[in-house]
């Protein structure tokens, strides 16, 4: 979501006339767009604004305005602090207010320093989803879709809930119309973007029935979403992040078997393997009903990938505790994973439990025997793909190799291999898997399909 924040900061910018600059030395502006969901934001933050501040000062000696704005999540929660510590920030601005970027740069070099953060997104279409603001993709071949923001559970580690405010969905018909946009604009993968997005709709039939419409569907469900954008003509790919366990449905796993663009691939976040920190953690599902959902994934969406989300070292968590995430993850056996370190956010109950907190010593070995199991699951994951043909859109050349492109498959696993053509970014091809890794795939270029439609971005310098 903070990525795709960025991407509409970009846009903006750039609509309004500013362009992307190779480095600092030729911008007039940084925007740092800043995210507290984990670790240390605040400390790559104010080391960022350290150097920023002989870069601005440098500006008035070459006799050019030089401007920074601090934007995102930590700049919403600690913006008195960001303004104390660093007092030249132009602009301060917090994740409900990326509409407004323009008008407070603006706003700033009249008038000096401005702090603006919303509490509560803006009830008016551009600013309550950022999918309604122009662009910069960072890809022309594929894009996020926001589908709903905010987020209504209360996961006693999270700050999401209390900086991304509550949860809304955005209309049925709107989503499906970008994405046909989109489809015209040459994306042939999209993905969907929420932070709970298969409890997508539920406020939107609460509003209907408050509202006293008696003959309303039953909300729109995900499951519907899923079919109705996988049916936009020139869509191949369709994923979504990050649905929750306890709101997944067979609908959903059904739209998902059924609909030939949704890729086979859940990313299906566990947090903990043990029902006493799930319960603390308030996730609302045992680690038995997950693995029946994902056991039941499997038997429906045929050769279905499955990854997650791990914490090692919430508060509270016994060895036993700990030792039962490592067999629901060895039994899940997880394509990859994303596994964290328990860090206190500011502000959530679980940052409350000091008296808890796990010696970091203790989380760190979790951590390090925890990555042995998901490491041996990704690995037998990969190595069963060997001898298949893979469908794969080219992302671009490989960065160590350069006669090698990566590409990525409907699994989502990268794939390096080599060609002796060009490929452009965005084409697809099919690839016979030769070898595995834990981290990707290497194979064999079978044969190249449909050659990208969108168009090329040129840099300025080459024109
Ligand atoms: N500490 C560690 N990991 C966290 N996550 C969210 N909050 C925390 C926290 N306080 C992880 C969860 C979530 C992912 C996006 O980030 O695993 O699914
Ligand atoms: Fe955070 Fe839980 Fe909401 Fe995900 S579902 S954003 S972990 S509160």
């Amino acid at each position: 979501m903070n990525a795709h924040d960025s991407e509409r900061i970009s846009g903006l910018l750039e609509q309004d006339g500013m362009e992307r600059a190779e480095s600092e030395d030729d911008a007039d502006l940084v925007v740092l767009n800043t995210c507290c969901i984990r670790e240390n934001a605040d400390e790559k933050l104010y080391g960022s604004l350290g150097w920023l501040k002989p870069w601005k000062e440098k500006g008035i000696e070459l006799g050019r305005e030089r401007q920074i704005m601090v934007a995102g999540c930590l700049a919403q929660k600690d913006k008195d602090r960001v303004r104390k510590r660093a007092p030249y920030v132009d602009v301060v601005m917090g994740t409900h207010n990326v509409h407004r970027a323009v008008d407070l740069l603006e706003h700033a070099s009249m008038s000096g320093g401005i702090t603006e953060i919303f509490d509560e997104a803006v009830i008016d279409d551009h600013a309550l989803f950022p999918s309604a603001l122009p662009v910069r993709r960072e890809r022309s071949y594929n894009a996020w879709v926001t589908i709903q923001i905010g987020c209504d559970n209360t996961c006693t580690y999270c700050i999401v809930p209390s900086v991304r405010g509550k949860e809304i969905s955005r209309p049925f018909g709107d989503i499906v119309d970008e994405v046909a946009a989109l489809a015209r604009d040459g994306v042939t993968e999209i993905s969907l973007l929420g932070q709970n997005v298969n409890s997508y709709g539920r406020d939107l039939s609460l509003d209907a029935r408050r509202a006293g419409d008696a003959d309303i569907k039953l909300r729109p469900q995900f499951g519907e979403l899923l079919r109705a954008v996988g049916a936009v003509d020139g869509i191949r790919r369709v994923r979504y992040v990050s649905p929750h366990p306890k709101d997944m449905n067979l609908e959903t796993l059904m739209a998902m078997a059924e609909t030939p663009a949704v890729c086979e691939h859940l990313h299906y976040p566990l947090q903990s393997g043990s029902d006493r920190v799930l319960t603390l953690m308030h996730r609302g599902y045992t680690a038995q009903k997950y693995l029946e959902k994902i056991a039941q994934a499997r038997s429906l969406i045929e050769d279905a990938a499955v990854t997650t989300d791990i914490i090692v070292g919430f508060p509270g968590e016994t060895e036993e505790d700990f030792v039962q995430s490592l067999e629901v993850a060895a039994e899940a056996q997880f394509d990859s994973a994303y596994l964290f370190i328990f860090s206190p956010r500011e502000g959530t109950e679980a940052a409350k439990m000091q008296e808890h907190f796990i010696a970091p010593e203790v989380m760190s070995s979790r951590y390090d025997r925890m990555k042995v199991v998901l490491d041996h699951s990704a690995i037998i994951k990969h190595e069963a793909r060997i001898g298949r043909i893979e469908e794969v859109i080219v992302e671009g050349r490989n960065k160590r190799d350069a006669d090698a492109f990566t590409g990525r498959t409907r699994q989502n696993k990268l794939v390096h291999f080599k060609s002796a053509d060009a490929l452009r970014a965005g084409t697809y091809a099919t690839v016979e898997i030769t070898s595995a890794a834990r981290f990707h795939l290497s194979g064999q270029l079978i044969e190249v399909g449909a050659e990208p439609t969108h168009k090329v971005r040129l840099s300025v310098q080459a024109l």
